[in-house]
């Protein structure tokens, strides 16, 4: 008998067929998200679980799924994850690290671009017909060359985003829990500052910290004060690590020029207050979206389900067996 396992939103076609080597596999294909009842239910006679960030995996639910030993994240990301719950219900938990760091810091930079030249407010302005001809004042940004750049988190994502600066010829300074080894922060062309330093000095603020207690609201109120009125800030790491309503009577008042979020507090529910707001570019949690490395996140989800449950140590565990 081939163990249960539940794949809990639409995957690829592909990623199915691998599991269904190993697995009984039970699929969302339809990809309307399992509330937290009907997952229990769903995950009740399940060995393994292939889950997202909309999935809360926490003491409640494991309470309900005996059956259960592996949990396998399709994200870098595990804040959904109660890592003290799964050691405890001794349930093995994975993520999904590396696969997608260059196409999160490539999206990244899309935001960065985005937010400094004003490209969506610009183009909403074309499509609604208001163009009426070439203005030397028109949609004035902020330069990204030549600029400083201060990032929050030099970890592997930080890391490329900082390698890419290098590209606009910046100057690049960053915040982080720990300070990097010497050669990351000489191929990034990095230097460590503390917190009020980055952002009493960056004119653009990129966010690349995992969201967590000790980083909830990491942007709140003081922070957006203490920045640049001309400068920008990005997050594309984890709805939370911003305070969105402080951000939003900081984006109103202009006590900073504008943001560029793919990530949200209470997602996939947006604060109505970015919808008023032209200096803000909003994308829906899609950095890591491109085709191929969606595939290779989804795939190495699935790696580390078939290794849990055939007696390996799968290669992402995130807590002690
Ligand atoms: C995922 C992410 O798409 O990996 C992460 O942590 O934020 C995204 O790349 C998302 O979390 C899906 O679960």
């Amino acid at each position: 008998m081939k163990p249960k396992v539940l794949v809990t939103r639409e995957v690829f076609d592909e990623v199915l067929e691998y599991l269904a080597q190993s697995f009984e596999v039970t699929s969302n294909q339809s990809d309307v998200p399992f509330n937290s009842e009907t997952l229990a239910i769903k995950l009740s006679d399940k060995q393994g679980a292939m889950v997202t960030l909309s999935d809360r995996i926490d003491t409640t639910l494991l309470g309900r799924c005996s059956n259960l030993k592996a949990v396998c994240n399709i994200a870098v990301g595990y804040n959904n994850i109660d890592l003290e719950a799964c050691t405890k219900a001794k349930v093995m938990a994975t993520n999904t690290p590396g696969v997608l760091d260059d196409t999160t810091g490539d999206f990244t930079w899309a935001l960065i671009l985005a937010t400094a030249r004003r490209l969506t407010e610009a183009e909403t302005y074309l499509r609604k017909g208001e163009w009426d001809g070439w203005k030397l004042k028109q949609f004035l940004g902020l330069d990204v060359h030549h600029a400083t750049l201060g990032i929050f988190g030099l970890g592997r994502i930080g890391q490329v985003v900082a390698r890419r600066a290098i590209g606009f010829e910046m100057k690049i300074i960053y915040h982080d829990v720990r300070r990097a080894a010497s050669e990351i922060e000489q191929a990034c062309r990095t230097s460590f500052v503390n917190k009020d330093e980055l952002l009493g000095q960056a004119d653009i603020v990129t966010i690349h910290v995992p969201y967590s207690s000790a980083t909830h609201h990491l942007i709140g109120k003081p922070e957006l004060e203490r920045m640049k009125p001309t400068a920008i800030l990005v997050n594309t790491s984890r709805g939370g690590v911003v305070d969105d309503a402080a951000l939003i009577e900081a984006l109103r008042s202009g006590a900073i020029a504008a943001a560029g979020l793919d990530v949200f507090e209470n997602e996939p529910k947006l604060n109505p207050g970015f919808l008023e707001l032209k200096n803000v570019v909003l994308a829906p949690h899609i950095a890591s979206s491109s085709k191929a490395t969606r595939l290779k996140m989804a795939m190495l989800a699935a790696q580390n389900l078939v290794a849990s449950l055939t007696g390996k140590t799968p290669p992402n565990l995130l807590n002690p067996f």
